[in-house]
């Protein structure tokens, strides 16, 4: 039986969230600049956008540019800039095709303008569709999202809309990017690097963790297939024992 089969669809995680890591070291090992890593990149989000379609994932969340990616060199950020305008131009009638919903999180209004615009349009377009919800994380930092967070909860005290005493779980998410979105059951890191690089903060203090080797440019379908059959064999406690599980 091949991966797919093997996956268990009544357990499919619901939502799962990936680091994509690795396009410049695989360009490099090419004897490639970076750039072109980033370029091939766009392959292994097609594969996998594909393939969580195929298994009925809900929502995919794509960690494409935190903040601390603005410190990169001038030349990389701009072709990073004009990567995402090109591949949401050219993907997303594709994408429309096949009933899959855009959205992005982060500190939008700090991408250039014509990404902004390229970006809102696409949204938009795909607004009321109803199959994988695809969530491109752009500008993101997990830090800037729950200050901008405890931001709008300080106001809300500050206008007497809010009492201390009210302010809650449930309260904190209403006010992150990711407030109409279930927490990721999975999340997966590629390339080999064991950290949360100020990703998601809030919303993966239960999720299961999945790191691979595998270069985000070799990454296809397949490799996401393995990813949710490890997922499917752990015990997920949440804090009780296993026999409680029973
Ligand atoms: C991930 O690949 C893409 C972005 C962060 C935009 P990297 O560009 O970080 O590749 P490595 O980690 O240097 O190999
Ligand atoms: C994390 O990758 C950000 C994205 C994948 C967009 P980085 O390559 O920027 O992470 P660090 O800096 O090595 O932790
Ligand atoms: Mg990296």
């Amino acid at each position: 039986m091949n991966q797919k089969e093997q996956i268990n669809l009544s357990a499919v995680p619901k939502h799962i969230a990936i680091i994509m890591d690795g396009n410049g070291r695989w360009a490099k090992q090419q004897g490639e600049n970076r750039i072109y890593g980033h370029y091939e990149g766009v392959n292994s989000v097609r594969s996998v956008v594909e393939g969580a379609g195929e298994v009925g994932v809900k929502y995919l969340t794509l960690y494409a540019f935190s903040t601390e990616n603005w410190n990169r060199p001038k030349e990389e950020v701009d072709a990073l800039m004009e990567l995402l305008v090109s591949t949401i131009s050219m993907e997303t009638a594709e994408l429309h095709k096949k009933n899959v919903r855009l959205m992005a999180i982060g500190n939008l209004d700090s991408l250039p303008k014509s990404c902004l615009e390229e970006l809102n349009e696409s949204i938009k377009l795909t607004e009321n569709n109803t199959g994988l919800t695809l969530v491109l994380a752009l500008s993101y930092s997990a830090k800037w999202e729950i200050i901008h967070a405890v931001k709008q909860i300080a106001t809300k005290v500050k206008n007497n809309e809010l009492s201390v005493e009210d302010i809650s779980e449930l309260e904190l998410e209403k006010h992150l990017c990711t407030h109409s979105i279930p927490e990721p059951e999975l999340m997966i890191r590629t390339s080999g690097e064991h950290r949360i690089s100020n990703f998601l903060l809030w919303q993966l203090a239960y999720s299961e963790f999945y790191f691979t080797e595998i270069l985000w440019p070799d990454f296809r379908k397949i490799d996401l297939f393995t990813a949710i059959l490890n997922y499917q064999n752990r015990e997920r406690r949440f804090g009780k024992t296993s026999e409680q599980l029973l």
